[in-house]
């Protein structure tokens, strides 16, 4: 199948574009349709492969780039979730031409540094947050003012990380809604300028957003993160001919360095299959009993991989298989056997390189023996969902004890044991949902949750390729 998304737009007179991005007008995402439960139900051991789907925020960055880079860009294996189709349309607003070659192959015709298209109408992000924040930076770096918005998640989202700096940088925010949020109106800069920032949370979408912003700049741009986290911008960058160092401190921490304005050049990426979705079936795997599975492909980057290193630590059986090289990224196979855990401390220093499988992790925590804590997670009151309250609300549906002290979260552990039977709710999280489902197919009761459309955004196979490792679903 071969398609287009979106449509190219041609350049507008600025107080036409203003009017045009009336605040008023609601993105599709917010109107949903109605909500769909689903329910995970006990089942026999989980036997087979599978491929998890492409990385989300590599396939994002594949679109981006795409468009700033003047020439085709072809893509293999990218997530065709919704949150990367919305940055894809997107993208197509700024005026790329991408097509779709066959399953997970892309091509990107970009416009190139300095020369994208206003967009027509508002871009809407859905549930993203990677996109929408990525899209600021590039929105920032050029002549052009855009729309953000998205669905009810997004719209809570805290904005002012990404917009502070970027105002620092000479984009102007014309209108936002209350703290900072979606829907925002940003006035783009053609003549960003090239700061030295220091940022204050460990955010790949900050880090990034900065320097998408300062490609565009005529100098150089210098980024200083309190903890090494994941490093897709920097190393894509550097593929399309960016120039860019990134120095690792002694203590913690890096200090990134862009030069503006490079002659960027075209390439073929090929996506590795995603870490933060793999976690969901190895999990399943190791809490089931009797389970052997293999994981083909995983990114193994070292700044994704803090979830493995918990399990191995826990006690977890996953043998690394046939390690190899990628399009610039470490994979490997995972062979992963039902496994007893044992409840271990998680330092805060790991959060950066697992951020995204807390929920799946407190899940095994809870099939665990003794208690697990784990440690500086403030950053998961403002992903998706509040994921600390999310969590905690889930596994007490699910007969788990827990507690969130500070920005800890504690889970006793249940040998195995769990009890399962409850609902959760969602609030509109892919990843509580697809944790919550895992629980359900090793607890004692079928376990629901209030929405699974959500799962579509990162994970659309999730269901089917679930199933076919022997998962229950009704
Ligand atoms: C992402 C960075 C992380 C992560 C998100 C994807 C990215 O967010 O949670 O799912 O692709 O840059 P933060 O940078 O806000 O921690």
């Amino acid at each position: 199948m071969q398609g287009e998304v979106g449509s190219t737009a041609s350049s507008w007179d600025f107080e036409e574009q203003i009017s045009a991005l009336s605040m008023t007008s609601l993105p599709q995402s917010v109107l949903a349709p109605p909500e769909a439960t689903l329910s995970a139900a006990p089942c026999g051991p989980l036997t087979g492969r599978l491929q998890p789907p492409g990385d989300k925020s590599i396939s994002h960055r594949a679109f981006i780039l795409g468009l700033l880079t003047v020439g085709r860009t072809e893509i293999e294996g990218l997530l065709e979730g919704e949150d990367v189709l919305h940055t894809g349309r997107a993208c197509a607003a700024l005026g790329a031409k991408i097509e779709r070659q066959g399953e997970g192959r892309w091509s990107v015709n970009g416009m190139g540094l300095g020369a994208l298209l206003a967009p027509r109408f508002p871009l809407d992000f859905g549930n993203a947050g990677t996109g929408s924040r990525l899209m600021m930076g590039v929105v920032a770096g050029h002549g052009i003012t855009a729309q953000f918005d998205g669905d009810a998640s997004l719209r809570k989202r805290p904005m002012r990380r990404i917009l502070d700096p970027l105002t620092l940088m000479g984009a102007e925010v014309l209108a936002e809604a209350e703290g900072g949020r979606c829907p925002i109106l940003l006035k783009g800069t053609p003549e960003p300028l090239p700061i030295e920032y220091r940022t204050k949370v460990a955010s790949a979408q900050v880090k990034s957003a900065i320097l998408l912003a300062g490609l565009n700049s005529p100098g150089r741009t210098v980024l200083i993160e309190p903890q090494a986290n994941r490093d897709h911008t920097e190393k894509m960058l550097a593929f399309f001919g960016a120039s860019i160092v990134s120095e690792t401190f002694e203590t913690h921490g890096r200090r990134i360095s862009l030069e503006g304005r490079p002659e960027l050049r075209p390439g073929r990426i090929i996506v590795p299959a995603d870490p933060s979705s793999a976690a969901f079936p190895m999990v399943a795997a190791l809490l089931v009993p009797g389970s052997e599975i293999v994981i083909e492909g995983m990114m193994m980057n070292p700044l994704r991989t803090g979830l493995l290193t918990t399990l191995w630590e826990m006690g977890a059986d996953i043998e690394v298989l046939d390690r190899r090289d990628e399009g610039g990224e470490e994979v490997a196979d995972l062979k992963v056997r039902a496994s007893i855990l044992r409840a271990v401390e998680v330092p805060a220093e790991r959060a950066p390189a697992m951020i995204d499988e807390y929920p799946i992790l407190a899940v095994a925590a809870a099939f665990a023996t003794g208690e697990t804590r784990m440690r500086g997670l403030s950053e998961l009151r403002v992903k998706e969902s509040d994921r600390l309250a999310a969590i905690a609300a889930g596994l007490a549906a699910a007969g788990v004890g827990c507690a969130i002290e500070e920005d800890d979260l504690i889970v006793t552990g249940r040998a195995g044991d769990v009890p399962g039977g409850g609902l959760v709710a969602t609030h509109l999280d892919h990843r509580i949902a697809m944790s919550f489902l895992c629980l359900g197919l090793a607890a004692r009761n079928p376990m629901s949750v209030d929405d699974e459309r959500m799962i579509a955004t990162s994970f659309p196979t999730f269901k089917a390729a679930m199933a076919q490792l022997g998962a229950v679903f009704s």
